[in-house]
């Protein structure tokens, strides 16, 4: 049984300047909603309560939201507006969840370390902030089902462009079966001719708590940081390590243009903007 989840969001977002100058980039809303509370969503769709977030300087933003705020309660339910009230009651009680603060940026191998005594000897989930999935099985629940399968790692995986491996983990192996992949190779961000293949790691993972002991002796890699990716690596000498393709689509809030993209179709989504924005698109692109 996989019940807990762990949200490494200690990063400076320095890919998102200078929004993220002085609010944490996991705060950024997709409309009205941060990404983080997404990625809290996923969780609890997938039957997790327990998430521990990774947190750091500038970051207090995201415990206070997902805290009660009983002076705003009181004044949205004086003017009762029944809907926004019981959002953010929603808020609060989605999950329990824990904070511990990351004092120095040394990657995301080294933020996961943090989780160890939380997680204890468990295996757990781990949700990066920058991506959101929209997915019929919420993702996470589609890696704990492999992890109840095959009682391995999952690292979750989405095939990319070649010309874009360089940005993301990369894992190669053998197949299966069509979803399921046994890894033999995991690199951290390879240049296209030395990439495996154009599988991506895609911010979801299912570890086992090995990983902690591999973290420990997992030198720094690339930027100079511990990296996740090193530390699986290493894990998978000592044990199998299955990669699945992620069913469902991934949106990238890791850049600009993608975090564009996602609020336009995440906005074409909802009811109340569809049709009016819609229209409204129609007329800009054809001016
Ligand atoms: C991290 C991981 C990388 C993964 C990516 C997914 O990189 O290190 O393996 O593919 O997230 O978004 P980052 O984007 O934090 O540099």
């Amino acid at each position: 049984m996989v019940k807990k989840a762990v949200i490494p969001a200690a990063g400076f977002g320095t890919r998102f300047l200078p929004a993220t100058k002085a609010q944490p980039k996991e705060m950024l809303p997709i409309i009205d909603t941060p990404t983080i509370q997404y990625v809290v969503q996923e969780c609890v769709d997938s039957g997790i309560e327990d998430i521990l977030i990774i947190s750091g300087k500038g970051k207090r933003s995201i415990e206070d939201h997902f805290d009660r705020n009983f002076e705003l309660e009181s004044r949205i339910s004086e003017r009762e507006d029944e809907a926004t009230y019981n959002q953010l009651r929603h808020i609060e009680d989605m999950a329990n969840i824990h904070f511990i603060r990351q004092k120095e940026l040394n990657g995301l191998g080294d933020a996961i370390y943090h989780a160890r005594f939380h997680c204890g000897n468990e295996p757990f989930a781990v949700l990066l902030g920058d991506s959101v999935n929209s997915s019929i099985i919420p993702v996470t629940q589609q890696l704990i089902d492999a992890y109840e399968q095959y009682h391995q790692c999952v690292i979750g995986v989405e095939r990319v462009p070649h010309d874009k491996v360089s940005r993301y983990g990369i894992a190669g192996g053998t197949h299966i079966n069509d979803r399921i992949l046994q890894i033999s190779e995991l690199v951290e961000k390879p240049s296209p001719d030395k990439a495996p293949s154009d599988l991506a790691i895609a911010g979801r993972y299912i570890l086992t708590p090995q990983i902690f002991e591999a973290l420990e002796k997992t030198p720094r890699g690339k930027g100079n940081e511990v990296q996740l990716t090193d530390a699986l690596r290493l894990l998978l000498k000592q044990e199998p390590i299955i990669a699945s393709v992620i069913e469902g689509k991934r949106y990238d809030m890791g850049n600009k243009l993608d975090f564009l993209k996602t609020t336009v179709e995440f906005a074409l989504r909802r009811p109340e903007f569809a049709e009016p924005f819609k229209a409204y698109l129609k007329s800009v692109v054809n001016d």
